[in-house]
C-alpha cells in the first residue's frame, strides 16, 4: 500500500470523525473552522466554533455584524488579525460568494484555502500546515518538506480522508513526542529507522526578535478601570487595552512581555487607584472588572485584570 493508502485506512479507523466540523459540506462552516484552527488546538477551538455558529448562522448574519462584536466574540483565541481577517472576509463572501481562488480572502492561506477547497468543495489540493509538514518530514525524512512532495503524495481519491488523516495523525499520533507505535505507517519511517525522530522537521531558525517597550496606565475606581480601544490597524487593532503614557504615577506591578511575530513586548503596567472620577477621553471607557471578561481585550490585558480582581 502506498503511503496515502496506509492512512486513508487508519483514517477510517482510528481517525477523528466527530469533530463539530465534519459531516458537512458547507463552506461557511469549514471555512470558520479552518481559520479558527490555525495555530490553535481543537479543544480549544470547539467552543469557540459553537459560539460562532450560534451568533451567526451563517455568513450573511456574520458580514452584518460590527467588528467590535465579532471581537468580543473572538477574545482569546488570540492572533486577532485572524478575527478582524475572518470578519472582513465574510463581508467579501456574503457579497460576492467563495471566490474560485478561495487563498484570495484575506486570512486565507494557502495551506486553509486547500483544506477548505477539499473539504467543501472536493477539490485534490495539498496542505502543508504544522501536523502535515512534521508527518512529511519524519515519514520522508526531509527536513523541510515542500508543496512538491506535498502535492506528489496526494492520493488520486479519497483526498478529503488523507487530508483529514494528515491533521489527525499529527495532532495525535505523530506528535513533538510521538507514539511511534500507533502509527500506520511506522515500518516505511526513514526517521524512525534511522532514529532522526527527534530532529525533524528541522526546527524554524527563530531569529532573535527585537525587543519593544511600553508602559500602561491602569487607572482604578472601585471596580472600574479605564480602557482605551486601539486605532483599528496596527498591533491589537479594534481591541480595548489600557492607555499607554510614557511616565505615569502610580505603583510598578510586575512586568510583563508578550510575543508578536515580528517583535517581543515588554510592558510595564502602572497602577493607580482613584477616589474621584475621571472622565474618559476619546476612545476610552470605564468599564467593571467583571465586564472585561466578555469584552474584546487582548491576552495581557485580560490576565492582569484577573490579578486586580
Ligand atoms: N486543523 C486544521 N484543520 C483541521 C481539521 N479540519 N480538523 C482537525 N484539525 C485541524
Amino acid at each position: 500500500m502506498s503511503f496515502a493508502e496506509k492512512l486513508v485506512a487508519w483514517q477510517r479507523r482510528q481517525g477523528r470523525h466527530d469533530l463539530p466540523w465534519q459531516g458537512t459540506r458547507d463552506p461557511y462552516r469549514i471555512w470558520l473552522s479552518e481559520v479558527m484552527l490555525q495555530q490553535t488546538q481543537v479543544a480549544t477551538v470547539i467552543p469557540y466554533y459553537e459560539r460562532f455558529l450560534k451568533k451567526y448562522p451563517s455568513v450573511e448574519f456574520l458580514a452584518s455584524a460590527s467588528q467590535e462584536e465579532v471581537l468580543q466574540l473572538w477574545s482569546g483565541l488570540g492572533y486577532y488579525a485572524r478575527g478582524r481577517n475572518l470578519h472582513a472576509a465574510a463581508k467579501e463572501i456574503a457579497r460576492n460568494g467563495f471566490p474560485k481562488d478561495i487563498a484570495k480572502l484575506p486570512g486565507v492561506g494557502r495551506s486553509t484555502a486547500a483544506a477548505i477547497a477539499v473539504f467543501a468543495f472536493g477539490e485534490r489540493a495539498a496542505i502543508m500546515d504544522g501536523n502535515a509538514k512534521r508527518v512529511l518530514a519524519r515519514v520522508f525524512g526531509v527536513p523541510d518538506p515542500d508543496w512538491d512532495l506535498a502535492e506528489r503524495e496526494l492520493p488520486q481519491k479519497d483526498v478529503a480522508v488523507y487530508t483529514q488523516a494528515l491533521m489527525d495523525l499529527g495532532a495525535t499520533v505523530c506528535t513533538r513526542r510521538p507514539d511511534c507505535a500507533r502509527c500506520p505507517v511506522q515500518r516505511g519511517c526513514v526517521a524512525r529507522r534511522k532514529d532522526r525522530v527527534a530532529e525533524l522537521p528541522a526546527p524554524r531558525v527563530r531569529k532573535v526578535l527585537p525587543l519593544r517597550h511600553a508602559t500602561w496606565s491602569i487607572l482604578k475606581r472601585n471596580d472600574q478601570i479605564l480602557l482605551e480601544r486601539r486605532p483599528s490597524s496596527g498591533i491589537w487593532g479594534g481591541l480595548w487595552c489600557f492607555p499607554e503614557a510614557a511616565k505615569p504615577g502610580g505603583r510598578k506591578l510586575p512586568p510583563i512581555e508578550h510575543g508578536f511575530t515580528h517583535f517581543r513586548l515588554k510592558i510595564q503596567p502602572v497602577l493607580r487607584e482613584v477616589r474621584k472620577r475621571i472622565p474618559a477621553g476619546p476612545a476610552q471607557r470605564w468599564m467593571r472588572l467583571a465586564d472585561v471578561a466578555s469584552a474584546a481585550v487582548p491576552t495581557p490585558v485580560r490576565r492582569l485584570i484577573s490579578s486586580l480582581r
